[in-house]
């Protein structure tokens, strides 16, 4: 994997097209996280301190190439500027005459943002007239949306191959430490993959069991293993047509030499609803009108020591179903463990996604692993070992 970084080009009084991912999350119409905002910041002060003319381009949302107001990048462009400090121009339009007039009043060291790309049906489709007219306002490339690389679309892909491309700062450092995790880690590896589904998540287990030295499987997906084998578990989620497949990938991991670890005791609930009245008991003994809601304490402990065998940790999806209290419990207590672990310069752990970013953030230790991904699909892309487009137009 080979781009350029902002360190090998000169851009003073250049105009740089940064593709940035604004696709921030909206609740009741405010923006209710500022991390990929935050995140952003570096390569634009940077770009913008070293005298380049800096315009900002992004999708938001899914508007289907139509002009739905409620997706509209004003107020996020405001909030960037709030973020930034600085003074931000906003274009009505991301490519013609709107976006040409906002472009030529930038002065060195100035920023603009250009409304959602995706007003334009050329954006999803890569349609090179569209990401011609986006390339026609710049003389440089810029991307910084490592988490919108999975898309091929005109402004993550067909404008680097018209302008000289670069990696943002956060591109730079989601490719840097996911490259550490993965592609060249430190050994033993060991992944943690919950969630759901085991059909949401075969080729990330695929990739995985080829790849780690030890792969701890929670969530819903570990009641399909353990239902695959001929364990009862009770009225629990599960895919009943994912068991071949279960049984193909645990058998996939023992040729590869990768041990996979399931879980051996669960909590157990007979509805799934706040606080109800639960159970611990052996995977073995879940009751018929019970269901697993979260891992339980002694696979918790036998996950924790595990950790003590290896150098590196990469982190995908919750243990259990953690947005309801107590089924937080098992992956609230790994996640500190790995914090600690981190913390005390005995492992690198690297995690993303939606669901196990909010989850490390309620266990409260976002800050104190390796590194957290900004990224929502594109790191399960990643992680799957697909070569992400966005990324390897910047090669
Ligand atoms: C994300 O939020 O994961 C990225 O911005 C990509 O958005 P998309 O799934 O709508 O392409
Ligand atoms: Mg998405």
């Amino acid at each position: 994997m080979t781009f350029k970084t902002l360190d090998s080009v000169d851009v003073s009084g250049k105009r740089a097209l940064v593709r940035a991912d604004l696709n921030v999350p909206v609740r009741d119409g405010r923006i209710s996280d500022l991390t990929r905002i935050e995140r952003l910041c570096p390569t634009i002060r940077e770009l913008a301190d070293k005298g380049a003319r800096v315009i900002v381009c992004s999708h938001f949302d899914r508007p289907k190439g139509k002009r739905v107001p409620e997706m509209s990048l004003a107020p996020v462009a405001a909030a960037l500027g709030d973020v930034l400090g600085r003074k931000v121009a906003f274009a009505d339009d991301c490519i013609g005459p709107p976006a040409e007039a906002a472009v030529a009043a930038l002065r060195p060291g100035d920023v603009a943002v250009l409304e959602n790309t995706r007003y334009h049906n050329g954006e999803e489709a890569n349609d090179p007239a569209f990401a011609a007219k986006l390339a026609a306002l710049c003389d440089i490339f810029v991307n910084d949306a490592f988490s919108a690389a999975h898309r091929a679309h005109a402004s993550t892909e067909g404008v680097a191959h018209l302008r000289s491309a670069y990696a943002g700062r956060l591109m730079q450092a989601e490719l840097e430490a996911l490259g550490a995790a993965l592609l060249h880690p430190e050994r033993p590896v060991m992944a943690i993959v919950g969630g759901a589904k085991v059909s949401t998540k075969l080729d990330l287990l695929g990739n995985l069991v080829a790849r780690v030295q030890v792969l701890v499987i929670g969530g819903a997906m570990a009641n399909t293993f353990l239902a695959a084998q001929g364990v009862a578990v009770g009225k629990s989620l599960q895919e009943a047509e994912m068991h071949a497949t279960a049984l193909d990938i645990l058998a996939k991991a023992k040729a590869a030499g990768c041990e996979v670890v399931l879980p051996v005791d669960a909590v157990v609930a007979a509805e799934f609803k706040a606080n109800p009245p639960t159970q611990t008991v052996a995977v073995s003994a879940v009751p018929a009108d019970s269901m697993i809601l979260d891992v339980g304490p002694a696979s918790v402990a036998a996950d924790i020591a595990k950790l003590g065998e290896v150098k590196t940790l990469v982190w995908n999806g919750p243990l259990g179903a953690f947005e309801i209290a107590p089924f937080d419990a098992a992956t609230v207590a790994l996640a500190r463990a790995v914090a600690d672990a981190t913390q005390a310069g005995r492992l690198r752990s690297v995690a993303g996604g939606g669901d196990t970013v909010s989850a490390l953030r309620h266990a409260g230790v976002i800050e104190r692993m390796s590194y957290v991904s900004s990224a929502g699909g594109a790191f399960l892309e990643w992680m799957e070992g697909k070569t992400l487009p966005g990324v390897a137009a910047l090669g």
